[in-house]
């Protein structure tokens, strides 16, 4: 493996340049957003040109918006690495399908059925189950996560699965206090009590090569926003139950998958930006290793970038904490920063999040402030949703210098 070819890495984001009144923008929102890399941007634009027509035209224009929807789910089934394009279902955001597949899996299920939700998870993947049981009266458990080792624990959903369980809704990683889940091991304990696992991989797709197969898990969505394309949610679902379920759509819109579930017109444009997005995680793939296939790149540029992560992680906590007062509500033992992601949440004993958020964004560091939508995890963890926790979350374009700017501004923002 190749040293992390980091300047080459912010070449491509255009975004990373601006420096209004001569002072640097450091990023470090990136859990809510990712910069663009110039090809998407790009992308979305020629498409705005050459394929600004709809689908199933006689012209070229029109083979063109179809080559492109084409392009963009074959190049997302080889970054979730699923078995066909056709399992690759894409929309205006995880949590708009989230919305819909639940509505379509509810049809299957009767009133006593029982689904698990997590406190850990972002809302996406809790209110559209909260507001499917209401509807038919299913039962909902709880699944926390475990306080000394910020994950969801394998025992604690043991002793909720039973023979009535229908689904576990989770997710990868958190989107407040970084920590991965093992969700191969959770994924099996639910299937083999015969429900289904639903995961949330958008705050686990920006850091770790995802592997539908080898999770072995039945849906899996993300944002292509949090990793450096366009707003656009991608699920990908096992072809069978996408093939089986009855989806919300118009009568003469197509029965197959994807079609099915992407009722109405596709956004073009968007669909470039997000093969577009994939060519750069393919072409960061080239940069630091000789993997011979679009999917082994992907996995190299993920390994290179979570090498570079992990050491600016363990900068920013141990900064964090080196600063009184601060609580970091996460894993810091640098020993196990495999176990998270780089999003770092905190807060101080005197001054509220939205505060320090403003006075680091006056100083030209951008961070987010508040719950962050994971509600039931600052209830679990006993934090102030008015205020929540100051989210510090890094990508694999951030810089050491940056990391220290940032300590340097949290520090002037705390005295
Ligand atoms: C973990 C997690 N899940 C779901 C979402 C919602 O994604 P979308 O904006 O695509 O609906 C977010 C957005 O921040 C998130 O962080």
């Amino acid at each position: 493996m190749r040293p992390f070819p980091i300047a080459r890495v912010r070449r491509e984001f255009p975004a990373l340049a601006q420096s209004p009144n001569g002072r640097p923008r450091v990023f470090m929102d990136n859990p809510a957003g990712t910069q663009l890399p110039r090809r998407v941007i790009d992308a979305i634009s020629n498409a705005m040109v050459g394929a600004a027509s709809n689908y199933g035209g006689f012209f070229e224009n029109s083979r063109n918006a179809e080559a492109i929807h084409a392009r963009a789910h074959g190049a997302m089934a080889d970054f979730v690495n699923a078995r066909s394009p056709d399992e690759i279902v894409v929309a205006q955001s995880m949590t708009a399908l989230t919305l819909h597949v639940s509505r379509s899996l509810g049809r299957r299920w009767a009133p006593g059925d029982e689904i698990i939700v997590t406190r850990m998870d972002h809302e996406g993947n809790v209110s559209p189950w909260l507001l499917l049981a209401e509807d038919l009266d299913l039962v909902v458990k709880w699944l926390p996560f475990n306080l000394d080792t910020w994950r969801i624990e394998p025992e604690d959903l043991r002793t909720l699965l039973g023979p009535r369980t229908r689904l576990l809704a989770l997710n990868a990683a958190s989107n407040l206090t970084g920590s991965i889940n093992d969700v191969a091991a959770l994924a099996a304990l639910a299937r083999s009590a015969g429900a289904l696992t639903y995961v949330d991989a958008v705050q686990l797709a920006p850091h770790r090569p995802i592997d539908v197969q080898a999770l072995g898990c039945d849906f899996l969505v993300c944002s292509s926003y949090k990793y450096f394309g366009p707003h656009l949610g991608v699920l990908w679902g096992r072809r069978q139950l996408l093939d089986e379920l009855t989806a919300y759509k118009v009568r003469c819109a197509s029965d197959e998958p994807p079609w099915k579930w992407e009722t109405g017109t596709p956004q073009t444009e968007l669909l470039a930006g997000l093969a577009a997005c994939v060519d750069y995680h393919d072409w960061l793939g080239r940069e630091v290793s000789d993997a011979d296939s679009r999917r082994t790149r992907i996995e190299a540029a993920y390994h290179a970038a979570t090498d570079h992560e992990a050491g600016l992680a363990t900068r920013l906590i141990d900064g964090i904490l080196a600063i009184p007062g601060t609580t970091v509500h996460g894993i810091t033992d640098p020993d196990q920063v495999a176990g998270r992601v780089p999003t770092v949440s905190m807060t101080h004993a005197r001054m509220s999040p939205p505060q320090v958020a403003q006075r680091l964004a006056r100083q030209g560091v951008c961070v987010w402030s508040g719950h962050n939508y994971a509600l039931e995890a600052v209830r679990h963890l006993g934090i102030d949703e008015a205020t929540g926790v100051l989210r510090i979350g890094l990508v694999h374009y951030n810089t050491g210098e940056e990391v220290d700017a940032t300590l340097a501004a949290l520090e002037r923002a705390l005295t």
